[in-house]
């Protein structure tokens, strides 16, 4: 039997990976040191869990033995935190990919995928591809960046197959704990509050659904070849915040109040991914239509409200 370790696999993302690798035959193990992540996402799907710091590479590498891909999910999330305290952000970051990247070669692990954002692209991120110039904006997508280039030099140094996914904005169940707009607005309308948009709502974003990503990195893992290179993993579609708005309206039977905020500075105004190679070389294709990805989620946020009501 296959067996995969998914550092972070308590978290959103990375609880999805987990049941989808079940499904797929996997043999799951799972390291996380449940800062962020709950043992509660993992129900159900049989997955061994071991709790851990990712930069503690001696307990990592000895999670991952007997395992042929690491998937390194594990991360300190916030770009607002990572301004705040660059070095803490390149603990976890940077020094954290490299502590899981030298665990896998160490551990005897073929494959190492690792889930990276549009982060390091920064300003130049209109539309998302692997060929952009990498200049990021904020100690947080330095961190990734820094990921992708170790990524890249263990696959040069050591022959460790690393591949590289680039993740847009993921929405989806399990993600009551993420500041994502999503989440945040799905939060906000079951608590009767306003939804809060910046100038005029024009704004877009590349929204994908977790299931779709899952599967965009268990194809990363399995398909030959692919060692050392970047992929974009995205619905590939730009959706403005105010045509969000108006599906969350649909999906929850009711106009959501908004109100409405001088545009923020700095805040990025279109968004959206280029997904060619991931359709090309990994037969990457999203599945799930942001107006049922929305259902989902949306009806995951109100049985979980239902299950810890008093
Ligand atoms: N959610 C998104 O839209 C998005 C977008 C781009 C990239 N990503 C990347 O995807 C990955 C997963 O993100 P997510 O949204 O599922 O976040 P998440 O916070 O739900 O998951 C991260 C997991 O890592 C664990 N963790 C944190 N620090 C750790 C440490 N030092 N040692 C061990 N475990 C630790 C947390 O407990 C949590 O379970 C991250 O690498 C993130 O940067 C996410």
């Amino acid at each position: 039997m296959r067996t995969a370790l998914v550092t972070g696999g308590a978290g959103f993302i990375g609880s999805a990976l987990v049941r989808l690798l079940g499904e797929r035959g996997y043999a799951v193990r799972v390291y996380d040191d449940l800062s962020l992540g709950k043992v509660e996402h993992l129900e159900g799907t049989g997955a061994d869990l071991v709790e851990g710091d990712v930069r503690n590479v001696d307990a990592l590498t000895d999670a991952a033995r007997g395992c042929g891909v690491v998937f390194h999910l594990a991360a300190g999330t916030g770009v607002q935190p990572s301004i705040e305290d660059p070095f803490a952000d390149f603990d976890l970051n940077g020094r954290g990919t490299l502590s899981a990247l030298s665990a896998a070669h160490r551990a005897g692990a073929t494959r190492f995928v690792f889930s990276s954002s549009n982060a390091p692209l920064g300003a130049g991120a209109y539309p998302a591809s692997e060929t952009k110039p990498v200049a990021p904006l904020s100690p947080y997508g330095a961190g990734k960046a820094a990921g992708e280039a170790y990524c890249s030099a263990f696959h040069g140094a050591y022959g460790l197959e690393a591949v590289v996914v680039r993740f847009s904005n993921a929405y989806g169940p399990r993600s009551a704990h993420k500041g994502n707009v999503i989440p945040t607005f799905i939060r906000r309308l079951l608590e009767g509050e306003e939804l809060v948009l910046y100038g005029d709502g024009s704004q877009t974003r590349d929204f994908v659904f977790v299931t779709d990503l899952a599967d965009g990195l268990v194809r990363a893992a399995e398909t030959e070849g692919v060692g050392g290179e970047i992929f974009q993993l995205a619905s590939g579609v730009e959706t403005s915040l105010a045509t969000l708005v108006s599906l969350l309206g649909d999906v929850s039977g009711r106009e959501p109040p908004v109100r409405r905020e001088p545009p923020r500075s700095g805040e990025i105004l279109r968004n959206y991914s280029l997904i060619d190679k991931a359709r090309e070389r990994l037969g990457y294709a999203p599945q799930v239509r942001l107006e049922d990805g929305l259902r989902l989620t949306y009806e995951w946020f109100t049985s979980r409200r239902a299950a810890v009501a008093p």
